[in-house]
């Protein structure tokens, strides 16, 4: 059986080298005796999927992918592209989408992760009356985050994200409003929205020790209050800078075992021991080959949540990780 080889972005500037931000997993594979090639971004980005995998040799077989977000229909034409050259990724362009946006995965993990809804949008922002509806298929009350099929404006927490109140449906408005705005063309899918859930919060300077190993089974030390108990709702925000300040563990799966259990990439150095019980069976069920899941401890203390799922060709690898066992894995795969 031919072992897979992985492809990478090319440095824009070098098309012969891979991506400055790549690079290290570039040397990574080399080290664990696995091979690379590099595809164009810009040109898979703006629809040239021939032109972006030239560089792949022809009758490559088996293929991962590890580089930048790529739209589903982006993906599902250089999918289609390495087919004609005789390669074929290992994730379909239907498990990427299933993956890769919240509609995709959620049926799956409902129950396991903050209850969400979603809105079809083609870039402009949803009527009143549709953000109505989403509302009160949350409940109708309590606060919300708002984010697209795909990522969150949680940079502009305040401005663009969080929602305090969701009966008050003047500032539901505002809030997806601006996120329309900020995310312009790169709005993926739609509008979702999400019941906010208080989660044990990275460590902030100034509280000293605590965060959520703190407040998980296993963990270590005490005080998983970096939630924000003060009532404004920003929970493991409550910096004000919204900056994920949830502290996330994310788990690596390859045909539904945990590869590499590791930091978010937002809190790289901070450690995380998530149980995994309950979220195999669900990776299991999602059925697609390599993903990832972002868990984060609720600050209540009853138990570990899904934030998001995602493709694991395109989650962000936390710098400096030793991911050689993962990389071992997808090459053996
Ligand atoms: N339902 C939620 N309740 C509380 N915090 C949330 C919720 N959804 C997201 N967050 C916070 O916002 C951050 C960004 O949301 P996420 O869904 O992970 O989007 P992104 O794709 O932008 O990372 C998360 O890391 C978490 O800290
Ligand atoms: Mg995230």
């Amino acid at each position: 059986m031919p072992v897979p080889a992985i492809l990478l972005p090319a440095d824009p500037l070098n098309p012969r080298r891979p991506d400055p931000h790549f690079a290290w997993e570039a040397r990574l594979l080399r080290e664990s005796g696995g091979e690379h090639h590099l595809v164009d971004h810009d040109a898979l980005l703006a629809g040239r999927a021939e032109e972006a995998v030239l560089r792949v040799p022809r009758g490559s077989g088996p293929l991962w992918y590890r580089g930048w977000m790529l739209p589903s229909a982006r993906y599902a034409e250089f999918s289609a592209a390495l087919t004609a050259r005789g390669g074929h990724l290992l994730t379909s362009a239907a498990g990427y989408a299933t993956a890769h946006e919240l509609p995709g995965w959620y049926g799956v993990f409902e129950g396991a992760t903050p209850p969400s809804t979603w809105i079809p949008t083609a870039g402009a922002a949803p009527a009143a009356e549709e953000l109505a509806a989403a509302a009160a298929r949350l409940g109708g009350s309590g606060p919300a985050i708002v984010k697209d099929y795909v990522k969150s404006r949680k940079h502009e927490w305040h401005e663009a994200c969080y929602v305090p109140e969701l009966a008050d449906l003047a500032a539901v408005g505002r809030v997806v409003a601006r996120f329309v705005e900020l995310q312009g063309e790169f709005l993926a899918g739609g509008v979702v929205l999400r019941r906010f859930e208080r989660f044990a919060g990275l460590p902030d300077a100034g509280r000293g020790v605590g965060g959520p190993g703190a407040a998980a089974p296993g963990g270590a030390g005490t005080g998983a209050d970096g939630t924000g108990a003060d009532g404004t709702g920003d929970g493991a925000h409550g910096r004000g800078d919204g900056a994920g300040r949830a502290a996330e563990a994310r788990v690596w799966w390859l045909d539904g075992e945990p590869v590499l259990v590791g930091p978010h990439p937002d809190g790289p150095r901070h450690t995380v021991e998530p149980d995994l019980d309950g979220v195999q069976a669900l990776v299991r069920t999602l059925g697609c080959r390599f993903v990832t899941t972002d868990l984060a401890y609720r600050a209540d203390g009853s138990g570990w949540r899904v934030v998001e799922v995602g493709d694991g060709q395109v989650s962000e690898l936390p710098h400096g990780i030793d991911a050689s066992g993962l990389l071992t894995s997808l090459i053996a795969a």
